[in-house]
């Protein structure tokens, strides 16, 4: 790779994959020329001259797209023309939920990287872009909540008397939940959470929270520390139990995820009928079918007084510290493809979804097979 191309993210996106301080190091360290389109820095008001400064060149868009080996990105590029010349993307694409999205690059020259497919290994800790966006989005979840919700998070004791402190539940204590909860529990609210991996329990409880166990639940040793979808009688007396601890509840924050799956269903619409009015639910799995039954992707909705939001990129709320972090994923992850010697490596391997036109993420091609 001896050229790198960063152009604008689609309008929704606030965040920024790689900042100055990143192509600085890179270009210092490796003989890799950086291209810009003008302006990409505008959303966090990080101006063309910062990134000029660190290394880059900027350049009009389409000869960024056309003339560079290798694009980054945070989302797919449209206008992202393919145009016979050996090139490489690299972004966060979720191509086992998305299939559709793998399409495009196929029979073309280019290799696709999608950083979501890294396993989670130690060695893969620092390009986890999960992580880290799963890490801010669980706080900014909270802080959300909060907005919304008319009662106090902490207890208030005052000569007018006391205010009780609200209770909150946390559907999923992956690395979003954990970071729910340990948010929740700073502000001072009454914490519970869910869980189908029997691990979750203990850090859950190392933060000060509830863990509500379900008897009965799955695991797989080959899911990589993943859960795994559950028995139909399973959710069902797990539905149960959430549904008696909902009742309390007055923020429910929804983050229960299985890789390239639709989401386990855990609010159905009686559940959330039971609530009290006032209380929030964040849908933090809306765009893969959502734990709630009611919320909707991109959408804040008034339900029976109960508002529910759907937001499967809360990361995009905290653009700058969600850049920051992208930035250092992004740059560790093409410090160790630019050193990379052996042909079969194993996050390589994991993270390429598409070699040379050809797909050869497994997951995928039996997706594509199955359909
Ligand atoms: P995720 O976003 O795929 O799912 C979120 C949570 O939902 C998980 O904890 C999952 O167990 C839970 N869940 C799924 N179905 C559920 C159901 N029916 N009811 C309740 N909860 C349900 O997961 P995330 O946050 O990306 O983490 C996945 C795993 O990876 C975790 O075990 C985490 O500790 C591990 N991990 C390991 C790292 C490493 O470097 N070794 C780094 C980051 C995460």
């Amino acid at each position: 790779m001896k050229t790198l191309g960063l152009v604008k993210e689609p309008e929704f996106e606030n965040r920024i994959c790689f900042l100055p301080k990143e192509i600085k190091q890179l270009s210092q360290q490796f003989e890799v020329e950086i291209f810009i389109e003008p302006g990409l820095g505008e959303r966090l008001g990080i101006p063309d001259t910062a990134y000029q400064e660190a290394g880059a060149t900027v350049n009009d868009r389409e000869t960024v797209l056309n003339n560079t080996d290798c694009i980054l990105s945070i989302n797919q590029i449209d206008d992202f023309v393919v145009n016979g010349k050996p090139n490489t993307h690299i972004g966060i694409f979720n191509m086992l939920y998305y299939p559709e999205r793998s399409e495009k690059y196929l029979n073309k020259a280019t290799t696709v990287y999608s950083l979501d497919l890294l396993p989670r290994t130690t060695l893969a800790q620092s390009m986890d872009v999960l992580s880290s966006m799963a890490s801010l989005a669980g706080y900014k979840a909270v802080l959300k909540a909060t907005a919304h919700y008319s009662g106090s998070l902490p207890m208030f004791t005052t000569a007018a008397g006391t205010l009780n402190p609200a209770k909150v539940l946390v559907l999923g204590a992956g690395v979003a939940g954990l970071q729910a909860i340990a948010t929740a529990k700073r502000l001072g609210a009454i914490v519970e959470a869910f869980d189908v991996r029997k691990s979750a329990g203990e850090e859950v409880r190392s933060l000060g929270a509830k863990f509500v166990a379900v008897e009965g639940a799955e695991e797989a040793k080959d899911a990589g520390g993943y859960a795994v979808a559950q028995s139909e009688e399973y959710l069902k007396k797990q539905k149960q139990l959430i549904h008696e601890r909902v009742r309390n509840a007055n923020i429910v924050i929804c983050t229960a995820n299985i890789p390239g799956k639709k989401a386990p269903l855990l609010l159905e619409k009686n559940t959330v009928e039971a609530m009290q009015p006032g209380s929030v639910i964040i849908d933090m799995a809306a765009e893969q079918g959502g734990n709630c039954e009611v919320s909707q992707p991109g959408k804040t909705i008034d339900y029976n007084s109960i508002t529910i939001i759907g937001d499967s990129h809360l990361s995009r709320e905290v653009a700058q510290a969600a850049s920051q972090l992208l930035s250092t994923n992004y740059y560790n992850f093409l410090k160790y493809l630019l050193q990379s010697t052996k042909e079969d490596d194993e996050l390589l391997q994991k993270s390429k979804v598409i070699d040379n036109g050809t797909l050869t993420n497994p997951i995928l091609i039996n997706k594509f097979e199955l359909a």
